[in-house]
């Protein structure tokens, strides 16, 4: 058995918990639409076509934000197409996925979806094959009242009231060249810059999210931040970062420390955000939108996926990247979102990509069941329970040697505090041996265990275990009595290869309770 030591400074407060870490991501793309959350015809269909079978998943999932349309798909996109009488809409080829796009849904259909799921949308603006003019336009038409040629054109299009949609993303992952449209950081800067300016002028009420690295292995990463920085520190909220991980090569040690790579990739925008707004005197607040993270095995869908699918014929919503996760994907995504909470002082908003079908936590068959993925579990569980405050948490732990990351810790943690209430998110990233954790939590004594749940290797199955049509609870989480209590302190034995959310009751001691004005003695 390996041994930790976990601190937990409930004082010591990074930041609170915002909802919209807990976004998710809904492109024009494989089967995220069709016959994902929309299938008219299938036997949970509402009136409108969207599956409720799903519905009821993404709520239980806890998504809050969905990023919409794209993605890669949004640079080709013409939203005009995609609302008005639906017999009347055109059928295009959707260039970026290779796919026949008949626009059945587009705004106003995903609008109600979104509203039916009670979830917000985050609408992205194509600065691929368009500009100024159409984002304008798409505002206009979505977020403008009444009386002008667009707002009506909404009107007559049944929808009074406007959609009112704050959060805008100004294109996607410019800086890829598989991007339609890809653009020079210069040249992207300034035309999103443009945009935005033109967006807020129409509706200073939004919030603007600039397109970032595609990852953190770009040639462009870092300058590219600085520059499009430079062209819009008065005018964009936030900047995106996106970030996919894989096992490669079977190193799964590597894998298991995404995290730490997440770390230290949000902390080095970070730095490039604080130096930009003090180079140029601002103090305005700019956050980090990690709007599409995820496990994704992207190298057998460059080599092998992709190439048949981009050279046969055109199809509707042919079956792209539906990875099949594992509880070792599961696991790695468990951490991916500590990490997020971990830097939540940076980052403003986050999005699992996808939210179903497309690398994602919700599967669906066409006329079949929904069910939910192994990395369903982790996302669910943290959305519920990761309330009031991320704190500051300390790590004395074994280590183990990554090919990535160098020399990591066998425990990943992240800590919150939420009045007389602990939680503790808990990854054991050793495969091989179980690992005890000491919890001490500074000021407030451990009195009992309220929750705990835990995500690892199934009795009789293995780290590549994983939900299936066939057997959709083949990896679930369990309560294994994992954490025991006394002397106001926890000791928690996490499994090999697992992750865990243990919810601890921990009353604060009168002399650490801070009463604001007054001194704290
Ligand atoms: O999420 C799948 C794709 O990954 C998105 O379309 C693109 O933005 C990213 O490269």
């Amino acid at each position: 058995m390996a041994h930790a030591r976990l601190t937990v400074t409930p004082s010591d407060i990074i930041a609170p918990v915002s909802p919209r870490l807990f976004g998710s991501f809904v492109e024009h793309m494989g089967r995220a639409v069709y016959t994902g959350i929309y299938e008219p015809g299938h036997a949970t269909a509402d009136e409108r076509g969207f599956r409720r079978d799903v519905l009821e998943l993404v709520r239980e999932l806890g998504a809050t934000v969905i990023r919409y349309p794209g993605g890669n798909f949004v640079s080709g996109f013409r939203w005009e197409d995609s609302v008005g009488p639906v017999a009347e809409r055109p059928t295009r080829l959707e260039v970026a996925w290779h796919s026949i796009e008949t626009n059945e849904v587009g705004l106003h259909e995903f609008a109600d979806w979104a509203e039916t799921a009670g979830v917000e949308v985050m609408n992205a603006v194509n600065l691929g094959t368009r500009g100024i003019e159409e984002a304008a336009s798409l505002l206009e038409y979505s977020n403008h009242p009444e009386n002008t040629a667009l707002s009506e054109l909404r009107r007559a299009n049944g929808r009074d009231e406007p959609f009112g949609i704050t959060l805008w993303c100004l294109g996607n992952e410019m800086d890829g060249p598989w991007q339609i449209g890809h653009k020079t950081a210069d040249e992207y800067g300034r035309l999103a810059a443009e945009t935005g300016r033109v967006m807020k002028w129409i509706d200073p009420g939004i919030e603007l999210v600039a397109a970032g690295s595609s990852n953190a292995d770009m040639p462009t990463f870092g300058t590219w931040e600085k520059t499009v920085l430079e062209h819009g520190i008065d005018v964009f909220d936030h900047i995106s970062l996106h970030a996919y991980y894989e096992e490669t090569n079977g190193d799964v040690d590597s894998f298991l420390a995404s995290g730490v790579g997440l770390d230290r990739y949000i902390r080095r925008v970070a730095d490039i955000i604080r130096e930009t707004l003090d180079a140029y005197g601002s103090d305005r607040t700019i956050g980090i939108s990690v709007d599409e993270w995820n496990v994704w095995n992207q190298t057998r869908f460059n080599e092998i996926d992709k190439p048949p699918l981009f050279a046969g014929g055109w199809n509707e919503h042919p079956r792209i990247i539906e990875d099949e996760y594992t509880v070792t994907d599961a696991v790695v995504v468990g951490s991916l979102l500590m990490s997020l909470l971990r830097n939540a002082d940076v980052v403003s908003m986050a999005n699992l990509a996808q939210l179903v079908n497309v690398i994602a936590p919700i599967r669906s068959e066409p006329d079949g069941p929904a069910w939910r993925q192994t990395t369903f579990h982790p996302f669910a569980l943290t959305a519920r329970f990761a309330q009031g405050s991320v704190v500051r948490s300390t790590v004395e732990a074994d280590e183990q040697s990554t090919a990535d990351y160098g020399a990591v810790p066998l425990l990943d943690a992240v800590a919150l505090a939420d009045g007389d209430e602990t939680t503790l998110l808990l990854v054991n990233r050793s495969t091989t041996e179980a690992l005890e954790v000491a919890v001490d939590v500074e000021g407030a004594p451990v009195a009992s265990v309220l929750h705990q749940r835990t995500l690892g290797v199934p009795d009789g199955g293995s780290r590549h275990s994983s939900n299936s049509q066939s057997d959709p609870d083949a990896v679930l989480p369990l309560d294994l009595g994992i954490v025991t209590v006394g002397n106001g302190a926890a000791r928690v034995v996490l499994p090999a290869l697992s992750w865990s959310i243990v919810r601890l009751a921990t009353p604060r001691t009168t002399s650490t309770i801070t009463t604001p004005g007054t001194d704290n003695v």
